[in-house]
């Protein structure tokens, strides 16, 4: 009798508004309100939902809602408002005697939780799971059991669009009595001390009996490599009634593969609980195994070698759907985000979707974690607790932040808070880096942590490191550029328009190049998070209405690269590569300046088969020209350094501009490269070839 999960997605009824709220003046309602099981209203088992819209799963009103200057800029000037999601399923008999969980993974914003016609609880947070039990109060007889939930759209947790409603999945967990608490494994990789690659792996197991006769039971984890085991280990465990225990056993692993960013290897770790030789539960978590550490002169390391980490900071929000972002577009914006060359990911201000952890393991990116309060107050410290034990086997997640830029962390208050807060997570998890993201000096929080997180600064962080030579710093957040995609000419007074130069950026920002130029200047820099990966809606920094979405992200909210991708790209990857800007359609005689994003050592351009000269290059000093437009063929080429050269291409790069031979793909919309395009692997030139344009006037049509 394992676990059963069963999708809680699909089949809700959902209802915009204060439905029902005029009821709760009788005193009918006042005394149902106050009872199990008699919620009036649309909490209520008897409402009448049957002309409330259809919907699955997950959903975001907001991102359907109107926009008005009226409503909160941070927010993206979305029309808020309040509204009631309910959903109506029968349960199978035979589900009865288990313990049922229902787990609600994000609900924006405020929520109140119903079913059956009894509160059973309520979440101040739109980036927390609600996990409830509902053993006691189901039906399994074929009576309908009805969820409600309220949800609050007008309260906000952040500055930026936060969405409303349900709108990560909801799972109901059917579990014998006797089994592993929600979220109850931790499975701890050490590498056993003196050696090279042998390992301990902890695996500690909360043990859950929620039954009323005590029992005892067999605790089993195993490690697989794929299909086969190869560790395993298991302990008897007494289990009291209406009792949760905690048990530990320790497996040995002897050479794994590691988990790193270029090689990401995960093993499944498998705990079941046994009775009488029977399982009874069981719970697969992915593990991994990899070292890290930073140091205050050398920066960050994983698996005992350098690692500048090359990070973006991200909101969740998508082109479309809001925050209810599908599983596989989440997978495939990390996926952007890894081919734009990052290695690491900044849940910026939140606790992520588990879809986001999932990718950043696969893919390789190294996650900090982040916590949306800062309080030492329980509630908060509870939400911290959900998100270390929801996280902790991630062999992604290397850091949890408890903070970002909060008004108190250079105080003595903002210190003690951190210090509590840390001191939770520590009772959870000792195996990560603890951090946080300050805005200003170091003094108070910043000293509490095991690497000062700095947001922006960077002409400061060299006075602040002589300042604190012992403290390990990591830029937590940076650059706050901006950009249209597509835009070459700013226009920030009329149409709200950002060019794409690398030159534009809010006042407490910094360009790509000088963030970048500093962080590989200096080892003890531990690397960097860009703000952000891809742009999201609300702060539309620099703008206001009618401006509804922020300008920062390397990639639009679509996931479309911007000339920044090229700019980044260039600094974060070493395989050659040369983009162009800007687009070549332009009025004949134009006088245009053309940009090439490169990591190669020098750069020249081809207009047709002319060349408009060759010129030294560097990540953080883009190469330029001045080109009177003519219509054509624009061709940048990149000239790669020797030690960017793969064995066996050649490097003369006159013969390589006859015949190309390793084409970049066209970077812009609109035509495809002759050369089929592709990824350039070689070592000879690179080419990026800028758009055609066969006609000089009108050029419109070869977009
Ligand atoms: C930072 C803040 C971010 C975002 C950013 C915009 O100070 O931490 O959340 O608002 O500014 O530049």
């Amino acid at each position: 009798m394992e676990r059963i999960l069963i999708d809680l997605d699909r089949g809700w009824r959902f209802a915009l508004g204060d439905i029902g709220a005029e009821r709760r003046n009788s005193h009918a309602d006042s005394y149902g309100t106050c009872k199990a099981g008699a919620v009036p209203g649309p909490g209520g088992k008897n409402w009448d939902d049957s002309d409330w819209r259809e919907l699955d799963l997950p959903h975001d009103y907001f991102a359907e809602s109107d926009f008005s200057p009226d409503n909160l800029l941070s927010h993206g000037y979305r029309t808020r408002n309040n509204a009631w999601y309910r959903k109506t399923f029968l349960l199978d008999p035979e589900l009865a005697g288990r313990q049922l969980l229902v787990c609600f993974e994000g609900t924006a914003v405020n929520a109140e939780f119903y079913f059956n016609g009894s509160l059973m609880a309520r979440s101040f947070s739109a980036y927390t799971e609600t996990v409830f039990d509902i053993t006691d109060r189901a039906y399994f007889d074929g009576r309908p059991n009805v969820l409600a939930v309220r949800i609050n759209g007008f309260e906000t947790e952040g500055w930026w669009y936060e969405g409303a409603g349900i709108y990560r999945h909801v799972r109901l967990y059917a579990k014998n009595p006797v089994h592993i608490a929600h979220n109850g494994v931790f499975g701890k990789p050490v590498l056993n001390p003196g050696t090279k690659n042998s390992w301990t792996v902890e695996v500690k197991t909360e043990v859950e009996n929620s039954g009323y006769e005590s029992a005892d039971a067999v605790v089993r984890a195993e490690l697989f490599d794929g299909e086969a085991v190869i560790a395993s280990a298991s302990c008897p465990v007494a289990c009291p009634a209406d009792s949760v225990t905690e048990t530990a056993v320790k497996l040995k692993v002897s050479r794994p593969r590691r988990w790193d960013v270029d090689d990401p290897n995960l093993y499944t770790l498998r705990v079941t609980m046994e009775r009488g030789g029977e399982p009874v539960d069981s719970a697969d978590v992915r593990i991994g195994f990899r070292t890290f550490s930073v140091d205050p002169e050398k920066g960050f390391f994983l698996n005992g070698r350098p690692l500048k980490i090359k990070g973006t900071c991200n909101h969740q929000d998508h082109a479309g759907v809001g925050v209810a972002v599908p599983d596989s577009v989440q997978y495939y914006r990390v996926k952007r985000l890894k081919e734009l060359g990052t290695n690491a990911y900044r849940c910026s201000h939140n606790l992520p979707a588990k879809e986001i952890l999932d990718a950043c393991d696969e893919l390789g990116l190294i996650v900090m974690d982040e916590n949306r309060r800062f309080e030492a107050r329980e509630e908060v410290l509870e939400y911290l607790d959900i998100m270390v034990k929801r996280d902790r086997n991630h062999p992604s997640v290397v850091f949890w932040s408890l903070f970002n830029e909060e008004p108190l962390q250079n105080t003595a208050e903002g210190a003690a808070i951190y210090r509590r807060m840390k001191s939770r997570v520590l009772k959870l998890d000792d195996s990560r880096l603890i951090t946080g993201a300050i805005n200003g000096s170091m003094e108070g929080a910043g000293l509490e942590m095991d690497v000062t997180g700095i947001n922006y600064n960077i002409y400061n962080v060299e006075a602040m490191h002589a300042l604190h030579p012992d403290r390990p710093v990591i830029g937590s957040e940076n650059n706050s550029a901006v950009s249209t995609r597509g835009c070459y000419k700013s226009d920030r007074e009329g149409a709200h328009l950002l060019a794409c130069y690398d030159e534009e950026n809010v006042p407490w920002g910094q360009s790509i190049k000088e963030t970048w130029d500093f962080t590989r200047k200096h080892d003890y820099f531990s690397g960097i998070f860009i703000w952000t990966g891809f742009d999201y809606r609300g702060e539309p920094t620099p703008f206001e209405w009618p401006s509804v979405s922020s300008s920062f992200g390397i990639m639009d909210t679509c996931g479309f690269p911007k000339d920044s991708f090229y700019f980044n790209r260039a600094c974060f990857t070493d395989e050659p590569m040369i983009h162009i800007l800007p687009h070549w359609n332009h009025e004949k005689g134009e006088v245009v300046r053309v940009m090439a994003a490169t990591n190669c050592e020098e750069a020249e351009l081809f207009l047709g088969n002319e060349s408009l000269g060759r010129k030294p290059a560097d990540v953080c000093a883009p190469p330029e020209w001045q080109v009177p437009f003519k219509a054509g063929r624009l061709d940048g080429e990149g000239l790669p350094a020797r030690k960017m050269r793969m064995p066996g291409h050649g490097t003369h790069c006159r013969e390589t501009r006859r015949h190309p031979p390793h084409p970049l793909p066209l970077l812009h919309p609109g035509r495809r490269s002759r050369h089929g395009g592709g990824e350039h692997r070689g070592g000879g030139p690179v080419r990026h070839h800028g758009p055609l344009c066969g006609h000089p006037h009108p050029v419109r049509g070869h977009r």
